[in-house]
C-alpha cells in the first residue's frame, strides 16, 4: 500500500486480503454439533477412518507410501497418459537457479524487458529502459500456448514447433524498473508510465529451432495489451449505470486490463485472462463515504466488500503522477458534480475484476471483458469437458481470504462446429455473455450445491438480504458477485486460486493456497474450521511470516452430479493437503507427503491434455526456510478414492476440536514428485504445453522480489540475479533479476513428466 511517508509501496502482500465480513458458514457451530454425535476413532491421523459416512465409496484403502498401487482413474490412453512418474525428484533447495530433473533442460525464452520489435533497443536492465508497451512486461503469470501453422499464417492447434505464447504480467517489482529504485510519492510521471506499461498481457510468437525455443522479434502477432488499451465491456454489466465514467459515459468501455493472474483457453481458440488484485490500484479519499451517500448509499457497502474503504491508498500511487486523465482514473473518489459519475472516476473500479477475452491471432480485434462471469479477484478460468448439445461450464476462484468458488454455465449449448469459428470474438459473445453464474456451497457430508446468482434466483433476497445491499438488476449482481454470493450462503474458502479440469474424469480441481485467517479459536470465529478447510496450525519452520492458520494450503476437487456441466449438486474431497513431510500426520500432513513431495502454497494447478498429469505450482512463504517455490507433477485419482477422517485439534485450554474431512488417497512415491525448484523469492506460475506434450512452458515470477529503493542501487544486495546469472541478457552474476518464461524439454524428446535419466536407459555413462 502506498503511503506518502514511505519510499515505496511494498507490492507483496495484497493478494491475501480478507474483506468477507459476511456471516456465511464457517461451519464451526455445525461441526461442534456434529462432532458430539460422532465417535472419534482411536489412532487419529491418516489411518483414522469413518467408513460409510460419506456418500461415495471409501472402500479404496490408503496406499502405503512408496507402493505402486494402481490409481482409480478412468481408463487412460496408454500411448499418452502417464500413470507412474519415473523421473528423479528434484530436492527442495534455495539455489538461485531453475532446477529440473536429470534428463531435462530449462531454457529462458522471454524475460522482462525483451523487445517485441527491432525498433525497440535491447534491454539494458539497469533501470534506464523505457517503452514497456513494446517489451515483455513484468511479473509473468498465467500463460497459454496457441499453435501456429508452419507458414505462420493461421492457427494450427496441432502445431508443436511454432506458436503464440500469451501471458499475463500481473504486477511489477518497481524498484528494478528505475535506476535508483522507485520514488516516493508523488510519483514522477515517467516512473508511473513505465510501471503502467509493464502491466497487462503479452502476445509473442515462439518457434522451435535446433538450438531450442526462441521468441520471434517483429512477428506480426507480437502485441502488448496494457492498462491503457481500449477494451469493451460485454455481457450483463455492459452499459450499466455503475460502469459510467468520464472515459466512457455510456458505460460500455474501459481502458485496459489490470493485475492479470490466472488464464484460460476457450474451446474456440481465444485467450482468457483473470483480473485479480485490481482493487488495490485505486485510492479513495478519506471523506468519500459522505460524497457517495448523496447519490448511491449502497455503494459505500459495496466498496467496503471489494476492499476499498474510504481512505484506502493505492498500490503504486499512480494517481499522484499528474493531472492527466491516465493518472486521474486511479482515484475513485467522487470528485465531479454529476449525479451519474460521467465527470469523474467514481465507477472506474467497477470496470475491473473480470474475465477478459482476447483473440491472439487478430491483434486488431476488440478485447472484451466478459462481465457475466462475475466481478471478483479472478484467477484462472477452466472449462468443463465439452459435450455437443450441452451448455459450457467455466470454473473460477476468487483469491482472497474467505472468498468463494464460482461457475458460469452458458445459456447456449455447445456446438462442436464452433471449435474453428470464422469470428472467434463473436463466438465468445455467444457463450460467455449469456448464462448463469453460480457459487459453491460445500457441505460437511462430502456433497455440495451450486447456488445461482441472478435477480430471479435471489427473489426477495435481491432487496432484502443479510448483506444490506439492494441489487437493482442482473448487471448489478455480476458487478457485485461477492455480495450476491454472501446473500445465498456460499462457503468461505482458503483463497481459491486456479481451477483445472481433469481431461479424463472431468473433475474440477481448485487450489486453495493458504489462509492465515483460518482460526481454531475462539469458537464461532468468522473463518473457523470446516470440512472443506479442516486445518489450522502453527508453522514448524523458521519461515514465520505466516505463522498460523492453514499455512500450506490444499487442493480441493469436485465431481458434478451425473458429470453434467449444468448440475447444481456435486461431491467433493481434498486431492492433496500441502504440508512439510515432517509435520504431524494426524493434523497437518494428512496426505502423508514424503520429502520428494512436500509443498506449500499451491497456486497454479493445471492438467496436461497430453499426459494427463496434474501440474502444481507454488506461491509460498511458509516453507521458504527449506525451499524456493516449486512445481510438482501428480497422477491424480478421483473424488472419493481416499477416506473420511477426523482431524483433532487442541485448543489453548487443552480441549479438543474434531473436524471431519475427506482426504483423497495419499499419493504413492510414483504418483507425486517435485519436478522443478525455482530461483530465490520467485513464484512458479503459468503452465502450458505444446500439443505433443514435449515442451512445457513455465513462468518464473519476480525472483528477488524483496528489494528496497535503498538496496536497488547495490547489486551485491540483490537476493537473486536470475536469469542473468544463468547467462540470459546483460548483467552476469550481478544482474538485476527478471521475471521470465522458460521452456522445458527432455533431452531425449520425451513428453514432459516421463522418462528416467538417459543413463538409466541402458547407456551407462
Ligand atoms: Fe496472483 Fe492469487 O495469485
Ligand atoms: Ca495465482
Ligand atoms: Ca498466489
Ligand atoms: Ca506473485
Amino acid at each position: 500500500m502506498t503511503s506518502p511517508s514511505t519510499p515505496h509501496p511494498e507490492p507483496l502482500s495484497d493478494d491475501d486480503t480478507d474483506w468477507n465480513t459476511s456471516e456465511n458458514p464457517s461451519f464451526s457451530e455445525v461441526l461442534q454439533a456434529h462432532c458430539t454425535r460422532r465417535k472419534l476413532l482411536a489412532g487419529l491421523g491418516s489411518s483414522a477412518t469413518l467408513m460409510g459416512l460419506f456418500p461415495f465409496s471409501t472402500s479404496v484403502a490408503l496406499a502405503k507410501k512408496g507402493s505402486s498401487t494402481p490409481s482409480a482413474q478412468a481408463p487412460l490412453q496408454p500411448h499418452q497418459r502417464i500413470t507412474a512418474l519415473d523421473f528423479s525428484a528434484v530436492p527442495k533447495g534455495k539455489a538461485d537457479a531453475v532446477r529440473v530433473p536429470e534428463g531435462y533442460q530449462a531454457q529462458v525464452v522471454f524475460a522482462l524487458g525483451d523487445p517485441l520489435n527491432s525498433r525497440t533497443p535491447a534491454y539494458r536492465n539497469d533501470g534506464t529502459d523505457t517503452d514497456f508497451d513494446s517489451r515483455a512486461g513484468d511479473h509473468h503469470d498465467g500463460m497459454e500456448y496457441f499453435g501456429l501453422s508452419a507458414d505462420g499464417r493461421r492457427r494450427d492447434p496441432h502445431s508443436s514447433q511454432r506458436g503464440l505464447l500469451v501471458m499475463n504480467h500481473e504486477a511489477v517489482t518497481n524498484h528494478f524498473l528505475h535506476p535508483a529504485g522507485a520514488s516516493a510519492l508523488p510519483r514522477p510521471s515517467a516512473e508511473a508510465d513505465k510501471e503502467i506499461a509493464a502491466h497487462g498481457v503479452s502476445v509473442v510468437e515462439v518457434i522451435r529451432k535446433a538450438s531450442g525455443w526462441e521468441y520471434v522479434v517483429d512477428s506480426l502477432y507480437n502485441r502488448r495489451v496494457t492498462p491503457l488499451t481500449p477494451v469493451e465491456l460485454s455481457g450483463a454489466a455492459r452499459g450499466h449505470s455503475l460502469c459510467k465514467t468520464r472515459y466512457s459515459p455510456t458505460g460500455q468501455r474501459t481502458r485496459g486490463t489490470l493485475n492479470n493472474c490466472g488464464t484460460g483457453c476457450t474451446p474456440w481458440g481465444t485467450f482468457l485472462t483473470g483480473e485479480e488484485n485490481w482493487a488495490g490500484y485505486f485510492t479513495r479519499s478519506p471523506n468519500d463515504d459522505a460524497a457517495r451517500g448523496a447519490t448511491h448509499p449502497d455503494e459505500r457497502l459495496s466498496l467496503l466488500r471489494y476492499a476499498r474503504p474510504q481512505g484506502a491508498t493505492s498500490r503504486y500511487g499512480w494517481e499522484t503522477a499528474g493531472r492527466s486523465d491516465r493518472f486521474a482514473r486511479w482515484d475513485i473518489s467522487v470528485t465531479g458534480t454529476s449525479p451519474d459519475g460521467t465527470d469523474d472516476y467514481r465507477h472506474e473500479a467497477n470496470t475491473m475484476g473480470f474475465i477478459v477475452e482476447l483473440d491472439p491471432f487478430r491483434n486488431q480485434a476488440m478485447i472484451k471483458k466478459r462481465t457475466s462471469l462475475g466481478r471478483f479477484a479472478h484467477e484462472s478460468a477452466a472449462f468443463g469437458l465439452l459435450t455437443h448439445g450441452q451448455p459450457l461450464a467455466v470454473y473460477m476462484g476468487d483469491d482472497s481470504r474467505g472468498e468463494y468458488i464460482y461457475k458460469f454455465v452458458s445459456a447456449a449449448p455447445w456446438d462442436r462446429s464452433d471449435a474453428r469459428p470464422s469470428d472467434p470474438m463473436a463466438t465468445g459473445d455467444k457463450y460467455l455473455d449469456k448464462g448463469t453464474l453460480y457459487v459453491a456451497r460445500f457441505h460437511e457430508d462430502g456433497t455440495g450445491t451450486w447456488e445461482a446468482l441472478s435477480m430471479r434466483a435471489l427473489g426477495t433476497r435481491a432487496r432484502d438480504n443479510k448483506t444490506g445491499y439492494r441489487f437493482a438488476d442482473d448487471g448489478d449482481v455480476c458487478i457485485h458477485a461477492r455480495l450476491a454470493a454472501d446473500a445465498v450462503g456460499a462457503t468461505k474458502m482458503d483463497r481459491p486460486e486456479w481451477c483445472a479440469v481433469h481431461p479424463d474424469t472431468g473433475e474440477v480441481y481448485v487450489s486453495l493456497t493458504n489462509n492465515s485467517q483460518r482460526k481454531l479459536e475462539p469458537a464461532g470465529t468468522q473463518q473457523g474450521l470446516h470440512a472443506s478447510s479442516p486445518r489450522a496450525y502453527t508453522n514448524a519452520g523458521a519461515a514465520a511470516t505466516q505463522s498460523q492458520g492453514n499455512l500450506n494450503g490444499h487442493i480441493i476437487r469436485l465431481r458434478e452430479n451425473s458429470h453434467r456441466t449444468t448440475a447444481t449438486t456435486f461431491t467433493w474431497d481434498v486431492y492433496l493437503f500441502g504440508a512439510r513431510s515432517t509435520a504431524d500426520a494426524a493434523s497437518i500432513n494428512l496426505s502423508a507427503l514424503n520429502e520428494d513431495q512436500d509443498f506449500s502454497g499451491p497456486d497454479g494447478v493445471w492438467f496436461s491434455q497430453h499426459t494427463g498429469l496434474c501440474w502444481i505450482q507454488t506461491d509460498d512463504r511458509a516453507l521458504s526456510d527449506a525451499s524456493n517455490c516449486m512445481m510438482l507433477a501428480g497422477v491424480a485419482g478421483r473424488v472419493g478414492d481416499g477416506e473420511s477422517v477426523v482431524v483433532r485439534h487442541t485448543r489453548t485450554d487443552g480441549s479438543a476440536v474434531d473436524v471431519p474431512t475427506l482426504v483423497g488417497r495419499p499419493p504413492s512415491a510414483s504418483q507425486l514428485k517435485r519436478f522443478l525448484v525455482g530461483p530465490v523469492q520467485c513464484e512458479i506460475t503459468g503452465c502450458t504445453e505444446t500439443p505433443d506434450g514435449k515442451t512445457l512452458f513455465v513462468n518464473i515470477q519476480h525472483p528477488g522480489e524483496e528489494i528496497t529503493a535503498q538496496r536497488a542501487t547495490d547489486p551485491q544486495q540483490y537476493t537473486s540475479h536470475w536469469p542473468a546469472n544463468a547467462g540470459y541478457g546483460p548483467g552476469g552474476a550481478l544482474g538485476r533479476p527478471r521475471s521470465a518464461t522458460v521452456a522445458i524439454i527432455h533431452t531425449n524428446g520425451l513428453p514432459i513428466g516421463s522418462g528416467r535419466p538417459p543413463f538409466e536407459k541402458g547407456t551407462p555413462s
